[in-house]
């Protein structure tokens, strides 16, 4: 039996992120008690940092977004926050993409547990429930805000810090913060919704509820980047509401054969997560063709042209590391081809894919 843990509250709608300061004076019980923003720095010297109004004890760090967050990241944002007055804070927010979003998660875990982040690389390794932790999406699609994972570089390995703890309990989904989104990133970052929902709906994990969630955010995904004719406006709620389900469905479903590849494409290229699955999926219509069919229309609609021959002037043991941290993720083959899947895809297969990309 698997018994999944939910978001425990979410707001929605344009113009509700002004509220969260209501929200975390409901976490505030004593005079000392405070809340650390953890903001992308894209917002710096913009007006959103006043909107959240930040108040008393309360402290901000923004947080850059050039590379994927790390677990050294991590250990150095608990030792900070540790710091400030001796004692945790009452609530923990993160400000910004998916990202952010899985440093406020693992940050909030850390606080709590002892240790350093990668000890906690994998599922179920978290002893104890995190500071609150607020998450509020300014860029939609990684589903982030909802998932049990905050996906982490480490020294050794791309892996997310996986368990019921690590689902935040509160998420704002305010539109207006995800209208300024530029191409192509807004693109990339929607198409991860959208390969979660192929890969949920594709494999063996599949189930009535996760095809459900699924479902509905590949049918809002399509609304969104292959109607021609939707509004902005429009298509921003739908994205994020696409997001949300998005993430949803792989609480009870399973990523498959293009996450595998792209967390090797990020490990050793340092790729953003959107991005690395786009240049994967590109080349996956044998496992997902109707899904690779669709996403060439989206990519053409929107005239996105992805990078190409990143991996041509890699040096074989980059290849090779690629291929093995590919691999490593079992519970992705096993959903994409079943529990005998080493029968079906090989570590030969897995390179050969890498170097058509
Ligand atoms: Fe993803």
């Amino acid at each position: 039996m698997r018994n999944f843990k939910s978001i425990d509250r979410m707001v929605f709608g344009r113009g509700t992120v002004a509220k969260i300061s209501e929200i975390i004076t409901k976490q505030k019980s004593k005079e000392n008690d405070f809340a650390v923003y953890l903001i992308d720095d894209f917002f710096e010297n913009k007006n959103l940092v006043s909107t959240l109004n930040v108040e008393g004890k309360d402290k901000y760090i923004f947080i850059s977004t050039i590379d994927e967050p790390t677990t050294e990241l991590i250990d150095q944002l608990t030792l900070k926050i540790r710091s400030y007055y001796g004692f945790l804070p009452v609530a923990l927010v993160g400000v910004g993409g998916g990202s952010v979003m899985d440093v406020c998660k693992a940050t909030s875990l850390m606080l709590t547990n002892e240790g350093k982040a990668h000890e906690y690389q994998g599922l179920d390794l978290i002893r104890n429930k995190g500071v609150y932790s607020i998450v509020v999406p300014t860029i939609s699609g990684t589903g982030a805000e909802v998932s049990m994972t905050a996906v982490l570089t480490g020294p050794t390995k791309k892996l997310g810090i996986k368990c019921d703890f690590t689902v935040p309990d509160q998420v704002i989904l305010d539109a207006n913060l995800i209208d300024d989104v530029p191409n192509p990133q807004r693109f990339y970052t929607g198409m991860d919704c959208y390969i979660h929902g192929v890969e949920a709906l594709t494999g063996t994990w599949r189930n009535p509820m996760g095809d459900s969630f699924g479902e509905k955010s590949l049918e809002l995904c399509k609304e969104v980047f292959l109607n021609k004719n939707i509004s902005r406006a429009d298509a921003d709620e739908k994205l994020m509401v696409a997001s949300y389900m998005g993430g949803l469905s792989l609480t009870y479903s399973q990523v498959g054969v293009c996450h595998a590849l792209s967390y090797g494409l990020s490990y050793v290229l340092h790729l953003h997560h959107g991005i690395a699955n786009c240049i994967a999926f590109n080349y996956l219509q044998k496992y997902y063709p109707w899904g690779v069919e669709e996403f060439h229309q989206m990519l053409d609609i929107h005239n996105i042209v992805l990078p190409k021959d990143v991996c041509k002037n890699l040096s074989d043991s980059e290849i090779n590391l690629m291929v093995e941290t590919a691999y490593a993720l079992d519970h992705m083959w096993d959903h994409a081809f079943g529990k005998d899947w080493k029968t079906k895809i090989s570590k030969q297969e897995i390179k050969e894919l890498y170097l058509k990309m």
